[in-house]
């Protein structure tokens, strides 16, 4: 097992009627602005839960976070902190609204144009307001991690950055209040979280023995989960398990002490950025790709993901990688998400495009080994025509 430090100070809070929980969680005489996105929290309901909550309080809104969510509109937010004096950041919504609350409790306080956070990836973020979040879909583990993704909209940037001072001091996970998802964000909350777990598990062995069972216990949950969530809409403990999931995946706990893979996510952010699909659809189309070409230094994990997660057994070890990435992508595509860049009309010219932005943003080194080159992407993205 490889060395690793652990810190997650997020408190969760889990369960039905937990929003009330508020009270007790947020200083009562702080100067509160909660952060939202388009519609759904005030149609839900939710947001009113939210103020209802937190009484007396003096609350701000800010309304308007979008999916991806833009510096241009953060920056707003930014604004009104400042001119508000806001001490307390309150997060409601899905991963692009806890995103965009991190990126403003950072920049709040940030001297320099603040669009140097993510060109820095977080390293320069000296302090941040504190935050918390109530989340309303599961998917980006965003409510109990210290990573945020940020795009500039006039320069097609998207870009992730991390920070220990952008841990939320709590999350309220209430699973009644993801209810109301449309099936296509269900979906997507699936895939993410599943390619979450592939990424910190599908590299090399080194002996890391519980994060490999916690994340084969992930993945076979999602298999089992997500189909389900799907079916049974009103089946709360589906809902439930999906988003302790979804959590657990991307909370540091199976990433520590074993080697990481993010380049499924670094070639899916170029993606939204350019064409904007859906965060979780661009992996759904690169993971595939990437999982078969990159066989040769992934062969023991995938040989192990095949047999613990797909049950596959018998036939050469090529034949059990290959049907291992079939049954991948036919589980991605049962939920409804297209694997290939011709489902989204994209051909060549999105791959020429996607690696000079890769290059641009030094995307040139990835893979547990820093040997996934744009070589290696070029050939992936290819693949995944
Ligand atoms: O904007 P509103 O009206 O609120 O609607 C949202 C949005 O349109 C809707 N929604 C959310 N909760 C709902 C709901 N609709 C009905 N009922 C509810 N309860 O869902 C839509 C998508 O929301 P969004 O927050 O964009 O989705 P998601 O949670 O998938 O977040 C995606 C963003 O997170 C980043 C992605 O890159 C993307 O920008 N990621 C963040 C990560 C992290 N912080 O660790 C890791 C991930 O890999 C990911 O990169
Ligand atoms: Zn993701």
């Amino acid at each position: 097992m490889l060395n690793f430090e652990f810190y997650n100070p997020t408190k969760i809070v889990f369960g039905r009627d937990t929003i009330a929980k508020l009270n007790g969680l947020v200083p009562h005489d702080a100067r509160v602005l909660i952060l939202y996105g388009g519609a759904s929290a005030q149609k839900t309901g939710t947001l009113d839960e939210v103020k209802a909550a937190l009484g007396k309080r003096e609350i701000h809104e800010f309304a308007g976070i979008e999916p991806n969510p833009s510096y241009e509109t953060l920056m707003q937010a930014v604004e009104q902190v400042r001119a508000q004096k806001i001490d307390f950041l309150l997060a409601v919504g899905g991963g692009s609204v806890i995103d965009g609350t991190k990126f403003v409790a950072a920049a709040a306080n940030f001297e320099g144009e603040a669009w140097d956070i993510a060109v820095k990836r977080g390293a320069n973020i000296t302090s941040a307001l504190p935050f918390g979040s109530v989340l309303t879909l599961p998917a980006t583990g965003s409510e109990m991690n210290n990573g945020g993704v940020v795009t500039r909209k006039s320069i097609q940037a998207k870009l992730a950055f991390h920070s220990p001072l952008v841990f939320p001091q709590f999350s309220i996970l209430d699973p009644t209040k993801t209810f109301t998802l449309p099936p296509r964000q269900i979906a997507n909350g699936v895939v993410d979280a599943f390619v979450h777990t592939v990424e910190q598990y599908l590299t090399y062995p080194v002996q890391g023995q519980v994060q490999d069972r916690f994340a084969e216990g992930l993945l076979l949950s999602l298999i089992e989960t997500g189909p389900k969530v799907l079916a049974e809409p009103d089946d709360y403990d589906a809902r439930a398990n999906l988003m302790w999931v979804a959590t657990l995946a991307l909370n540091g706990l199976i990433g520590a002490g074993v080697p990481q893979d993010w380049a499924t996510h670094m070639l899916g952010h170029e993606l939204t950025a350019q064409y904007d699909i859906d965060h979780a659809r661009t992996l759904a189309i690169v993971l595939p790709s990437l999982l078969s070409v990159r066989r040769n230094s992934k062969r023991a994990k995938l040989l192990q993901y095949a047999e613990r997660v797909w049950q596959i057994t018998e036939g050469s070890e090529d034949a059990r990688i290959d049907l291992a990435i079939q049954r991948t992508r036919d589980f991605f595509e049962s939920l409804g998400i297209k694997t290939r860049l011709a489902d989204y009309e994209l051909g060549q010219d999105a791959v020429e495009t996607v690696l000079g932005q890769l290059d641009k943003h030094g995307m040139t080194a990835l893979g547990e080994h820093q040997d996934h080159t744009l070589a290696v992407s070029r050939t992936i993205l290819e693949a995944a025509l």
